[in-house]
């Protein structure tokens, strides 16, 4: 058994590309890290890669047990599992727990579904130990040099653990991209959130490039630059640059582009799908996300949609003079600018109803600010949000913040004219048009909604209420 002093400040259980390349993060830093996988090949691989690098090797301390690896960890154990998210994740928690002592702290990096972490977390609780949920994000590259991290769970526990992952998250403007969320499962919800951004931005992207390409015959060398440019202005962020890059990126068996050549059918892991879901669950509008996971079903229809290409007709696309091209190309970087606002606005509105619910107080400068680094949706804009909430700390819709405001005022016309555009060419731009509907109907006094409720009174006396008296009322309608 090692001597006290000896074992180290964590464990890594799992050695995927997240958790081994979070481990190395770990140890860079001079973080001493256990490290364990069910099956020893990949922990003996990390070991292997280790040797290469041997400044790390102090501070990784691989072991092949379950019993070696609650011996391993200084009191109170702090071990972080980054094993798949659902049943592996209980199986690894039912394998460690029985090994575990009151006041241990067990953590969860995975991309579990955050009722998942509330029910682990009551359930560890019986037995005294501190469960984390934390959404960590950033790919492999993130792991290894500095992801976005969502901490959630029993605060005193997660101040325990805080200088590791303080020390191992992205730095923006040297503050760490780290920051506590709230109780139970609150790191993991946000962590959701931010995945369903991360499809609204992706959809949205898309949309830009369909009517750029489709409309303007816009060809990747052109895309690339368009994108590069973008990406020097207000739309920075990971994903427009890394959309520019792939533009200008060549297919290594055919040298054509290789966006070009790779099929039109999008995979998801189910994320999206879960923000959605409880979206609709909390009753929030959240439609450009929705759009966004329901473009990607409706993209993995690829062999119906051929089929239809074939027997469904739409307009005779009109041509635009390329005189106008320059003019277009900023209304389409306006639209996706002004669609990209609704879009976080839908998010951090789900954010901030999911606080009350389950009573978290999410602090939402810090999301913001910890989303501008390490994470997929890292960008410039998230600056701004951060400002409008430092502005006002319960603003209830972002476009409400002066800034969004006029951003979308200044932007309002190029949007409506490529969305028509749009509709007028036949190219569908679900989020988009979406994004523009929800700042349509938010801003608009009244909705014809009294025509619903007319209607539900009408076949089923449902009632409604007045515009011009409290209580509800039943109108005796003739014929109902
Ligand atoms: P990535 O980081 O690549 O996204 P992942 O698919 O989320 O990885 O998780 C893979 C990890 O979960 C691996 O460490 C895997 O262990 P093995 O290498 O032994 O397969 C672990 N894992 C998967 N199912 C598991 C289970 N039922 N019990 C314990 N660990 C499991």
């Amino acid at each position: 058994m090692q001597n006290e002093t000896k074992k180290t400040k964590i464990a890594m259980v799992g050695l995927a590309v997240m958790g081994k390349n979070l481990a190395l993060n770990m140890a860079s830093r001079g973080i001493s890290v256990t490290v364990y996988n069910r099956s020893a090949i990949k922990t003996e691989e990390l070991m292997a890669e280790v040797q290469h690098q041997p400044h790390l090797l102090p501070f990784i301390h691989p072991v092949y047990s379950i019993a070696q690896l609650v011996q391993a960890v200084e009191r109170p154990r702090k071990l972080m599992l980054m094993v798949k998210a659902g049943e592996a994740t209980d199986d690894t928690i039912a394998m460690i727990a029985p090994h575990l002592e009151a006041g241990d702290i067990l953590i969860d990096g995975g991309n579990a579904y955050f009722e998942h972490t509330m029910r682990r977390s009551a359930q560890l609780a019986l037995q005294g130990i501190h469960f984390l949920g934390v959404g960590v994000s950033g790919g492999e590259e993130g792991a290894l040099r500095g992801p976005a991290i969502m901490p959630g769970g029993d605060a005193q526990a997660y101040e325990a653990v805080a200088p590791i992952f303080t020390a191992i998250a992205a730095q923006v403007q040297e503050q760490p991209c780290c920051a506590y969320m709230g109780v139970g499962g609150a790191g993991h919800y946000v962590k959701m959130v931010h995945n369903g951004i991360e499809y609204g931005d992706m959809q949205l992207i898309s949309e830009a490039y369909h009517v750029l390409k489709d409309v303007f015959g816009c060809t990747p060398d052109a895309l690339h630059d368009i994108f590069s440019t973008w990406n020097a202005g207000e739309l920075d962020s990971y994903l427009i640059e890394i959309t520019a890059q792939i533009f200008a990126t060549k297919d290594v068996h055919t040298d054509e582009p290789i966006v070009d050549m790779i099929l039109d059918r999008a995979s998801q892991k189910g994320t999206g799908k879960w923000t959605s879901v409880d979206a609709l669950d909390q009753g929030v509008p959240l439609t450009i996300i929705t759009s966004a996971v329901f473009a990607r079903y409706l993209s993995a229809q690829v062999a119906e949609r051929h089929h239809a290409s074939t027997v469904l007709r739409g307009p005779q696309p009109s041509t635009i003079s390329s005189a106008q091209r320059d003019t277009w190309i900023e209304r389409v970087r306006q639209a996706l600018f002004a669609s990209k606002i609704c879009s976080y606005a839908q998010g951090f509105a789900q954010l901030r109803v999911a606080s009350t619910q389950y009573g978290w107080q999410l602090p939402f400068v810090e999301i913001a600010k910890l989303f501008r680094g390490g994470c997929i949706i890292r960008a410039r804009f998230l600056q701004n949000i951060a400002d409008a909430y430092i502005r006002q700390p319960d603003l209830p819709n972002l476009i409400l913040d002066a800034y969004f405001q006029h951003a979308i005022d200044q932007y309002q016309h190029s949007w409506r004219a490529v969305v028509s555009l749009a509709v007028e060419q036949g190219i569908p731009v679900p989020a988009m048009s979406a994004a523009l509907a929800y700042y349509d109907a938010y801003r608009t006094k009244r909705l014809p909604a009294n025509l619903i409720q007319a209607q539900r009174d009408y076949f089923g006396a449902h009632t409604f209420e007045r515009i011009d008296r409290p209580g509800t009322f039943h109108h005796p309608w003739s014929g109902a």
